[in-house]
């Protein structure tokens, strides 16, 4: 049996609009059964900037757009903190549909880390992103983002605060072989975290994301 991607389901002509449509019909894995619709990216199509999170969230899973729940709020300050502005940007997942358990009780969703596997299925969603918009940043968002683009054993903490370069991996497009990398921390890794240190990781992911402003073509 060969492995469910959604290598099928990505339309011949990558533009964010149809790419976008699209990706309603993807069954590459087993996420899109359970899940209210897939979240695609959302910014403008000729971003310079591209930011990739985990997945979508609850909120997410019911809005149809990346990051408007808690994490979202977060990543908004750390935005703004960092000298950036949200609207230029290109936001979007690693994987495109909400990965949860039912709470005890079954009445809340609770987020649930993909698996590699799915990650692996999702990823040409995003080789096509990166196609599409040919951003000349990529911020990478936490461990699955990272590891998605740089490779399983990559390690976000070791790798804080340097420009690094996409890896020559089978589906990254050539047009994005210059890109600059930032990996840092997701936001709800800031949100997650013990109190008494979230303001100095807030202020660890404002840095990262100023670098990442610093890295853009002037
Ligand atoms: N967390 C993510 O990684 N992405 C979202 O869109 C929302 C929360
Ligand atoms: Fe397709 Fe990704 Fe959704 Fe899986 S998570 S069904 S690969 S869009």
């Amino acid at each position: 049996m060969t492995t469910r991607t959604a290598a099928e389901f990505i339309p011949p002509v990558h533009d964010v609009p149809r790419l976008a449509a699209a990706v309603q019909t993807c069954r590459g894995c087993g996420l899109y059964e359970n899940a209210t619709q897939a979240v695609f990216g959302s910014g403008p199509a000729a971003a310079r900037m591209m930011l990739v999170g985990e997945q979508p969230g609850d909120r997410e899973d019911l809005a149809g757009e990346p990051f408007v729940g808690p994490a979202g709020r977060l990543l908004d300050k750390a935005i703004d903190e960092a000298g950036l502005e949200r609207a230029p940007l290109y936001l979007t997942n690693a994987v495109k549909h909400f990965k949860f358990v039912a709470s005890e009780r079954g009445k809340r969703r609770i987020h649930k880390t993909p698996s590699r596997t799915e990650v692996v299925a999702c990823r040409p969603w995003l080789f096509a992103e990166l196609e599409a918009v040919e951003p000349q940043v990529v911020v990478l968002l936490g461990a699955t983002a990272a590891k998605a683009l740089m490779g399983s054993d990559f390690r976000v903490t070791a790798h804080r605060g340097e420009a690094l370069r996409l890896p020559a991996l089978d589906g990254i497009p050539a047009t994005v072989r210059d890109a600059a990398v930032v990996a840092t921390i997701h936001p709800s890794a800031v949100l997650r975290g013990p109190s008494d240190a979230r303001e100095e990781s807030f202020r660890s992911l404002v840095a990262d994301l100023r670098l990442a402003g610093d890295l853009l073509p002037a």
